[in-house]
């Protein structure tokens, strides 16, 4: 067999580590520099070096959604993700879903639709609720039965947490219709 071209040999992976490294994150918005040791999780640095304990961490193994945050828009687990991995990428905790004093409409119909009880799972389930409404206000009830599926909530608040996700969809699109 003949090769057209030159074959380049597979360049590695630059190492790191063991020793800690400083590395910039770009969370809800702003720049911060965090030093990490290469094996330190997103949900660690999130809660025990910048303080951001709105995420929690159940299972930390990616089996419960307790850690849920945005990167790049998409939900991730990040008692999965390690810190240095997401360098450069836009992480939003739910600290970083109200605009100043506004909540997010997910968020306010939680409230009002008393979707929490011991409210660990809650911060978790709002950012897969909200991530759902954002990118469909037109969505089902499958729909968010689908979005809060990997979401495990001992105190079994689920119908109420459909409820609130539903009517902070339908004002979602109502404002957006008023705005045509
Ligand atoms: S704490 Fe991350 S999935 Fe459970
Ligand atoms: S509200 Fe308690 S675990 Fe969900």
């Amino acid at each position: 067999m003949s090769y057209a071209g030159k074959i380049e040999p597979p360049t590695a992976p630059s190492l790191v580590g063991p020793e800690p490294l400083e590395i910039d994150l770009d969370v809800n918005g702003q720049r911060v520099a965090v030093k990490v040791d290469p094996a330190t999780t997103l949900v660690e640095v999130l809660r025990n070096t910048l303080g951001l304990t709105g995420t929690k961490i159940g299972c930390d193994r990616g089996a419960c959604s307790a850690c849920s945050v945005w990167l790049d828009g998409d939900v991730i687990a990040s008692c999965m993700t390690f810190a240095l991995d997401v360098r450069g990428r836009k992480i939003v905790t739910i600290e970083g879903l109200s605009k100043g004093d506004r909540l997010h409409p997910v968020q306010e119909a939680f409230i009002e639709h008393d979707a929490l009880q011991c409210g660990f799972c809650t911060p978790g389930m709002i950012m897969s609720c909200a991530r759902l409404v954002e990118r469909n206000p037109q969505c089902t009830l499958d729909e968010v039965r689908q979005a809060v599926s990997g979401h495990l909530c001992r105190c079994g608040t689920y119908p109420n947490v459909f409820k609130a996700t539903l009517a902070a969809a339908a004002s979602v699109s109502g404002s957006k219709e008023a705005q045509k």
